[in-house]
């Protein structure tokens, strides 16, 4: 039987591993994690970690690494659904009945990674053959390298109606219209859904390819043909690359959110593994859980024209309802009008560095978007201001984080647009007690924007 992502996420989120494993293992406090020797090696100083929030362990000196359904099979030698039974009583959860229907969708989940991996090193094969000149030319004019184009496993699919179909007519085309592959219109054949187009895997974290981005070869519209959702492909839940990024991010120590798949490759290809993005649309809450999985930070790189800084401040608000203490986001803003496909080409590695080095904290951005929002010459503007923070860090789920954000936000404002009479001394201060609101047209006020100077009676970080 198999069970849905969905319930194995609860599952997993109302689990708290170190109680699950300190049951068997002798945990010691390390910071945000728990430490100890590894369970799974023989060893004397510990290397194997702990995280609650992210819902993993792992050891550095043996590599094990897995979840709570995981340290169930692979430490106590549970099987997969005792596993799952286990970790669903205690936390109050019921395990879906088996049903008929989902053990036929398992079997048919395993028809479909099979001719999910078949596509894939056909298109693959089409793009090194005799037809794939043209695409080739294309992926070499775009400064990919063979050794990148084979590491993503692009591919390219001929201007054919009939090629897959006849390739992998083994599969059947019911199978083939279920995985995205096909289009089938009544009265008609069924046939290729992606045509002349350079084909991209998508992968899943488990590294299995689920669904492919197509790109026109060249000018033309639509410039991106995706897979549909399928039994194996829900987009919003989806980020392009995680599978390697994931890793990559454990070295790097970050995970780097971008805009489109070509960046992604551009940057792996220039050194920057820890690099996904999101299937041409808003950054999803399943996207922003799944991301802080991995760290705690994600960085989100944006374009600094109009549309990517709205893309920002919409990517900001969402992860408002989210946030934990020590988790949160940060934002990496590009040059107006280049990706980060562009800047490395232009700069290389460095060129993205210089610019990954100073992320913008989810609180400044959000912060200056309020700020630019509006003129806040007059004090109903300026009230008006002071309203839409407060709104803003209301959104905030967290009782810890909001208050937080409620006393930051009250500060910056203050130290902004509300002036105080100075303290002590018996100087003047004028008639009202208060000097004028020392307004910056730019909207950073004095103090507040800097972040670099102690403010007196802040909060210790
Ligand atoms: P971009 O237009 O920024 O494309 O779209 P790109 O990735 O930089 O590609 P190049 O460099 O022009 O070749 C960003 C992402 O939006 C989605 C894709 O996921 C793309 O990578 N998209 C874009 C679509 O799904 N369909 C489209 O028609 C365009
Ligand atoms: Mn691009």
């Amino acid at each position: 039987m198999s069970l849905s992502p969905a319930f194995l996420d609860e599952l997993r989120q109302r689990t708290l591993l170190s109680a699950l494993v300190g049951r068997t293992v002798k945990l010691q406090r390390a910071g945000r994690e728990f430490r100890a020797c590894c369970p799974f090696h023989n060893e004397k100083s510990p290397s194997f970690y702990v995280n609650d929030e992210k819902g993993f362990y792992h050891c550095f000196g043996c590599g094990a690494h897995g979840d709570a359904i995981r340290w169930l099979t692979d430490q106590r030698g549970l099987g997969f659904m005792d596993a799952v039974r286990e970790l669903a009583q205690a936390a109050g959860l019921e395990v879906p009945a088996p049903d008929p229907r989902e053990a036929r969708r398992a079997e048919q989940a395993r028809g479909l990674h099979e001719l999910m991996a078949d596509a894939a090193r056909w298109f693959a094969d089409q793009l090194e053959g005799a037809g794939g000149g043209a695409a080739r030319d294309y992926v070499a004019r775009r400064g990919i390298s063979p050794s990148t184009r084979t590491a993503f496993g692009i591919g390219y699919a001929p201007d054919n109606r009939q090629g897959l179909r006849r390739a992998l007519a083994g599969y059947g085309d019911a199978l083939l219209i279920e995985a995205g592959l096909l289009i089938a219109v009544e009265g008609k054949e069924p046939y290729d859904r992606f045509r002349d187009r350079l084909m991209i895997p998508i992968r899943d974290p488990r590294g299995r390819v689920i669904a492919f981005g197509g790109r026109i070869i060249g000018q033309g519209e639509p410039k991106y043909l995706n897979s549909p959702d399928t039994p194996l492909f829900d987009k919003g839940r989806t980020l392009f690359n995680l599978d390697r990024a994931a890793a990559a991010a454990r070295r790097e120590g970050r995970m780097i959110v971008v805009e489109g798949y070509l960046d992604v490759i551009a940057l792996a290809q220039a050194g920057i593994g820890a690099a996904v993005a999101p299937l041409g649309t808003a950054l999803t809450e399943q996207q922003l859980e799944r991301l802080w999985r991995h760290v705690d930070q994600p960085l989100l790189c944006f374009d600094g024209d109009g549309a990517g800084q709205k893309a920002a401040y919409r990517a900001a608000t969402r992860a408002l309802p989210h946030l934990q203490p020590g988790r949160s986001l940060a934002f990496l803003t590009l040059p107006p009008g280049q990706d980060p496909d562009d800047l490395v080409r232009a700069g290389g590695a460095a060129a993205f560095e210089q610019l990954a080095a100073k992320p913008e904290p989810l609180v400044d951005r959000l912060w200056r978007h309020e700020v630019e929002a509006a003129p806040l010459t007059t004090p109903e503007q300026r009230a008006g201001l002071r309203k839409r923070l407060a709104l803003l860090a209301a959104e905030i789920g967290d009782g810890d984080v909001r208050a937080q954000y409620q006393a930051e936000f009250r500060q910056r404002f203050e130290a902004s647009y509300l002036a105080r009479p100075p303290r002590g001394g018996g100087s003047f201060s004028g008639g009202f007690g208060s000097r004028p609101a020392p307004f910056r047209a730019d909207g950073r006020g004095g103090r507040a924007a800097g972040g670099q100077a102690a403010l007196p009676g802040s909060f210790p970080r």
